[in-house]
């Protein structure tokens, strides 16, 4: 098989590229800030850099993980969210078409407004930052194209390894150092363990699912209990997870509270399976 993976460099995507080499297939990894040894430079935003790369892998599958996924960058760079989320999108569906390649992209619970998570696949969007907009928006893209394709949503990925941001390692760095960590009390969401996400996504392409599926643990847990339980999980001061609400302390983009994933389609069609959070920390380097 041949596989090319967009934004290997992140999170998502570097444990698929991992999981597709250690099996022993061809996979071509992209980055875009963050090299790395055997990794090609990737805008997605320019159509003819997304041509030539489709036309020098000749993939058979596509993994979109990349993309702007800050969420406060996106309402504050707008412009180069759509650049990125949407127009980078509709490229990557092009190329897939010309190459007759699966295509699996990626999006998020932020998708939702929050009202009354977690959502299944078949709840309505309702975004309420522009990043979320220009996810759905790519999520349309991916699957009316007319392909063999699957968007594939998560929610609060984490993963421990030092130096990420993801919410995992923001808290256990600030705990390790002894400082505060601010966790919201009434953002709810499914955390889901990086390497399970990569598991799952494999899985959905290798099988050729279509449509909408969502990835994401069985916990439907607030931030600071997330925070909690990385206290729990090392051995660290849980008295420094500061809890705080949305209304008190807005951030730059809106969230959604009660966001989320319900998984009934993944558990019913994939034997990939998710760990709970405690699981997955137990597991983990240090004590994910
Ligand atoms: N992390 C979460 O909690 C979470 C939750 C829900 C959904 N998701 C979705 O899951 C997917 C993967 O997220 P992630 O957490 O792995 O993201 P991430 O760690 O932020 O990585 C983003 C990747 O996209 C690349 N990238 C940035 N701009 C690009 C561009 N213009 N063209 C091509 N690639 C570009 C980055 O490259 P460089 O780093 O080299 O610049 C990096 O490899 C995304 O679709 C995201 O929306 C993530």
């Amino acid at each position: 098989v041949n596989a090319l993976v967009v934004g290997a460099s992140g999170r998502v995507g570097r444990r698929i590229l991992q999981r597709l080499r250690a099996r022993g297939d061809r996979a071509v990894g992209t980055f875009v800030s963050r090299p790395f040894d055997g990794g090609v430079r990737l805008d997605v935003g320019s159509a003819p850099d997304v041509e030539r790369i489709a036309r020098e892998t000749r993939p058979h599958v596509v993994f979109l993980a990349g993309g702007l996924t800050h969420v406060d960058a996106c309402e504050e760079r707008p412009d180069e969210a759509l650049r990125v989320n949407v127009d980078g999108t509709a490229h990557v569906v092009r190329a897939c078409g010309e190459a007759g390649a699966y295509l699996l992209g990626f999006s998020t619970d932020y998708v939702f407004d929050g009202a009354d998570g977690p959502y299944a696949e078949s709840a309505a969007p309702a975004p309420l930052s522009h990043y979320g907009f220009t996810k759905l928006a790519g999520e349309q893209l991916v699957l009316n194209a007319g392909l063999a394709a699957a968007v594939a949503r998560t929610s609060m990925v984490y993963e421990f390894r030092p130096g990420d941001g993801n919410f995992l390692m923001f808290v256990y760095d600030r705990l390790a150092a002894g400082r505060p960590a601010l966790c919201y009390t009434d953002q709810f969401g499914t955390p889901s363990s990086v390497e399970d996400v990569a598991a799952a996504a494999v899985e959905i392409a290798d099988r050729r699912l279509t449509g909408l599926i969502h990835v994401a643990g069985p916990d439907f847990m607030s931030r600071a209990e997330f925070g909690r339980a990385v206290a729990a999980a090392f051995g660290m001061d849980a008295r420094l997870i500061q809890e705080a609400t949305t209304r008190d302390r807005p951030q730059q983009a809106r969230r959604p509270v009660r966001a989320g994933l319900r998984t009934d389609r993944m558990r019913t069609e994939l034997k990939t399976r998710m760990r709970g959070l405690a699981d997955a920390l137990r597991a983990s380097p240090r004590g994910a």
